[in-house]
């Protein structure tokens, strides 16, 4: 299971500081979550703080850019020359879904499509061949905090069949990772329903503990 540290809830103004934390414990994945207050409701940071971030962090970390954008199709290569490695975007953002996959992939990096709580999995399943994560949204994005929304299981239990399916015949495996509230106790749910990759931000950045505090709290999860 791969643990990507959203830093929404860590300290903004110390964000090389809060994300080295999360380097430092062991994780190797940065989330870093881009709203622009237009498709969602927040504003946080653009590809300026993202390169000053790699600038700071060196070449190691995986940087996981979630763009939630309206102009996702033209402004990600920013995102990849700003030293994403990475790029999800949401399919309700999007109007050409496939054109923009491919055009990620072709700018340099991994790419992802993101799925709203309220949208069904089948706009992922036809670009499936063509990427290698599918994120599926377990709150309403724009904050974190927020709880965890049950009623995704079936859509990730859809998705892991049909990943399962793809590579049976030889296709490409895809991750499937999952977005807001994911904590210490209902992780080792999401490994069962097939997830392999979670997005975790008030769970490791709180006032209660450090972030290697919470971290082995999760791992210890995963180990039972
Ligand atoms: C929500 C963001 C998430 C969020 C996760 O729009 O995409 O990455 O910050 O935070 P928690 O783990 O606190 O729900
Ligand atoms: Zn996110």
């Amino acid at each position: 299971m791969i643990i990507a540290p959203s830093v929404l809830t860590a300290n903004l103004s110390g964000l090389a500081q809060d994300c080295q934390e999360a380097l430092d414990a062991g994780l190797d994945w940065l989330h870093l979550d881009v709203m622009d207050g237009n498709f969602v409701p927040n504003l946080t940071f653009g590809p300026p703080v993202i390169r000053s971030l790699r600038e700071a962090l060196g070449p190691g970390p995986v940087f996981d850019a979630h763009l939630m954008v309206e102009n996702a199709e033209s402004c990600y290569q920013d995102y990849i020359d700003a030293g994403c490695n990475h790029i999800s975007v949401h399919v309700e953002a999007v109007k050409h879904l496939h054109r923009a996959v491919t055009a990620i992939r072709e700018g340099g990096a991994s790419v992802g499509v993101v799925l709203n709580p309220g949208t069904s999995v089948e706009a992922a399943l036809e670009v499936l061949p063509e990427i290698d994560l599918v994120l599926i949204m377990s709150v309403n994005p724009g904050f974190g905090g927020q709880s965890f929304i049950p009623h995704v299981e079936n859509k990730i239990r859809r998705l892991a069949h049909a990943i399962e399916e793809q590579v049976a015949t030889g296709g490409r495996p895809v991750q499937i990772q999952v977005d807001g509230g994911v904590k210490a106790h209902n992780i080792a749910m999401l490994r069962s329903w097939g997830v392999t990759n979670c997005v975790v931000g008030s769970g490791l950045f709180n006032d209660r503990a450090t972030v290697s505090e919470n971290l082995e709290i999760i791992q210890q999860a995963l180990q039972e």
